[in-house]
């Protein structure tokens, strides 16, 4: 019987089918092609994205205060973005968007929330809630594991880092002005690190969507 055999058709793919590294090389080309058709007009989507209504480079102090967010670590445990779920956003309110970020180098959105998320606490306390709540925040929330940051009431805002962050993030595309330059150290002058985080967390989410959130 084996002798009457027919042989099989020429199969051209059977080379590549037997040959797995050639096999690797062609899935790899045929992956990244994908990949490409993916992630290129992602590149330039992030370069199309225009601030929304009202939202501006952070001001002297505000961008003093967010300095210092960064520096002391609050992003471990606060994320600074409302997802597209309708119980996140009936806790926080209308979920982010990427225009509201425009200026925010390095972004601060995160996951991990061992608090709350802080995309949107600009103005639900007041300042002095903010302030007794970072020296000791079993204060004002007594079950709060958040740790306290007494320092930030004695330091002095540093003016000259201040106006070498705006000066560098200029040079990325921020629109300061001179003016905004020049007037640091007057905005700064006198005031603490304390001063500077509450600023800034009472300017987040002031520009946030209105409307109804989904
Ligand atoms: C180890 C985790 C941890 C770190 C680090 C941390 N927090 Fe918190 N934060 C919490 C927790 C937990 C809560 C909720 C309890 C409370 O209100 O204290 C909270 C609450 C808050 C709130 C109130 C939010 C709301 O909607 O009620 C603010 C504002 C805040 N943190 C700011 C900061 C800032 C600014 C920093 C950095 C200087 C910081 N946190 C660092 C854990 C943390």
């Amino acid at each position: 019987m084996s002798e009457n055999k027919i042989p099989p058709p020429p199969n051209p793919h059977a080379k590549i089918e037997r040959n797995v590294g050639l096999l690797i090389g062609l899935v790899a080309i045929a992956v990244s092609f994908g990949g490409l058709a993916e992630i290129v007009p992602l590149m330039y989507q992030a370069e199309a994205i225009e601030p929304l209504p009202g939202v501006e480079p952070y001001p002297a102090l505000e961008l003093a205060g967010r300095d210092v967010y960064v520096r002391e670590g609050c992003y471990n445990c606060h994320s600074q973005m409302v997802r597209t779920l309708r119980f996140e956003s009936e806790r926080y309110g209308h979920y982010s968007l990427a225009g509201e970020s425009v200026y925010d180098r390095p972004f601060q959105w995160g996951s991990k929330r061992t608090g709350p998320d802080l995309a949107r606490v600009g103005g639900r306390y007041s300042d002095d809630w903010h302030r007794v709540h970072l020296i000791d925040p079993r204060a004002v929330v007594p079950e709060s594991n958040m740790p306290s940051f007494p320092w930030l009431a004695d330091a002095e805002v540093n003016a000259e880092a201040v106006a070498r962050n705006m000066r560098s993030l200029r040079r990325l595309g921020d629109p300061y002005s001179d003016e905004d330059l020049a007037g640091v150290a007057d905005a700064v002058a006198g005031k603490t690190e304390l001063d500077a985080v509450v600023a800034y967390l009472q300017g987040l989410g002031k520009h946030a969507p209105t409307g109804a959130a989904q």
